[in-house]
């Protein structure tokens, strides 16, 4: 993708003194008291402020914190708990502004917390007058906000618009390098993971993966639907099935191009869902009707262990079982070492797998973790974010 880099421009001197506003995602998840429970991308962010930092510029960071009511901050709202967060990381002290919109008072070397964005009238709906206003903050705008790449609000799109410079921070960056690396240009095979409960949440990524990936694996709630339209029985397992066609279509498409979506050959069952259900291993034929399938066989995983271990790329979101439940959480486990022993470059998103490789401590080993949630998932969709859209359009105006 043809962007502007702030890396460039911080290497090539035209940073020093400047005011550089960077648009972050700082949308952590937080307990009934504030305490901050996963701090990925406050630390995902640490890197692109202190960037901006070292090459001399007066820093402003913003982000969203959960879906504020425009026009009525609450203390519940605030980015305090994160600056706090921010701080220790950075080992400085990371004062909040509030009410900045009209102007921000900070120097060369110095950094402030924007407080939450999304508290301005006009940030959800890409206000023009607010966009200026916070373009009118800064020389150089800096989108590192992955997580929220996928929304045009007037901190994420709007401000990139009419700064003097837009630019892709690094952990944009690299989450677009690492997108390309999988999805534009990969080595093949380009195997797919897509697992998740429902086939209709995830059925434009599935026809979308359809058109370009050598072997789609489907997981979950998706994989029950898949083997109905493959004519097995899964018993009162979890699957729609109106969305048959769908599905079929999904391995008509597939087929057609010489790849393939492998249906299970065995999977592991329950009489009810629960962490102390007694499990049985079945061949995916034997399902009985007051069964619940909660993850693919072994059999099942060894082969998708092979076919993992001999692919050039890997994309991979969710889980293929009820991973939680020690029963039921050999199949992830077997795709997770797989992905981790594979020398595939391998790309992982979304909030349950981001889980599964923590638990399983693969993390080293995976190629790039996304720190995107909805944005990653519009990535496998086809789609164009906002921010790669109106980023490459700056990069020529
Ligand atoms: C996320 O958590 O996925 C991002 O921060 C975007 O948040 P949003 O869905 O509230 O826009």
């Amino acid at each position: 993708m043809n962007v502007i880099r702030f890396s460039d421009l911080c290497a090539r001197g035209q940073v020093a003194g400047k005011r550089v506003f960077i648009r972050a995602d700082l949308n952590v998840p937080q307990d009934g008291t504030g305490r901050i429970t996963e701090d990925t991308r406050i630390r995902a962010s640490v890197p692109c402020i202190q960037m901006a930092l070292d090459a001399g510029a007066a820093v402003m960071v913003t982000s969203h914190l959960g879906r504020p009511t425009e026009g009525e901050f609450k203390p519940e709202d605030s980015l305090a708990p994160v600056a706090a967060r921010m701080g220790e990381l950075m080992g400085r002290s990371v004062p909040v502004v509030a009410n900045w919109v009209d102007g921000v008072q900070v120097q060369p070397g110095q950094l402030v917390l924007l407080e939450n964005c999304r508290v301005n009238k006009g940030e959800k709906k890409n206000s023009e007058e607010l966009a200026k206003k916070m373009a009118a903050l800064c020389d150089i705008f800096v989108h590192d906000a992955f997580g929220t790449a996928h929304r045009a609000e007037a901190s994420t799109y709007g401000i990139a618009q009419f700064a003097p410079i837009a630019c892709a921070g690094p952990l944009l960056a690299a989450e677009m390098d690492a997108i390309s690396k999988a999805l534009l240009a990969p080595k093949r095979p380009l195997v797919a993971i897509v697992a998740g409960s429902k086939v209709s949440t995830k059925l434009t990524i599935l026809k979308s993966l359809a058109a370009n990936v050598d072997q789609l694996i489907v997981g979950g709630g998706i994989a029950n639907t898949f083997m109905l339209a493959a004519g097995l029985k899964i018993g009162k397992s979890l699957a729609e099935p109106d969305l048959l066609a769908e599905a079929k279509a999904v391995i008509e498409a597939m087929k057609a191009r010489g790849a393939a979506v492998p249906i299970p050959t065995d999977v592991v069952t329950a009489k009810t869902f629960a962490a102390d259900a007694p499990a049985t291993i079945k061949a995916a034929t034997d399902v009985a009707d007051d069964d619940l399938i909660l993850d693919i066989g072994p059999q099942t995983a060894q082969a998708l262990a092979q076919q993992l271990k001999a692919a050039g790329t890997i994309v991979w979101n969710g889980p293929v079982g009820v991973f939680e439940f020690a029963a039921f959480e050999n199949g992830t486990k077997v795709i997770a070492q797989a992905i981790a022993a594979s020398s595939a470059f391998s790309i992982a998103g979304g909030g349950d797998t981001l889980a599964a490789i923590a638990k399983y401590g693969i993390e080293d080993q995976v190629g790039y973790i996304s720190t995107g949630g909805g944005a990653f998932l519009e990535v496998l969709e086809g789609k164009t974010l906002p921010a790669f859209e109106v980023l490459t359009r700056r990069a020529t105006s």
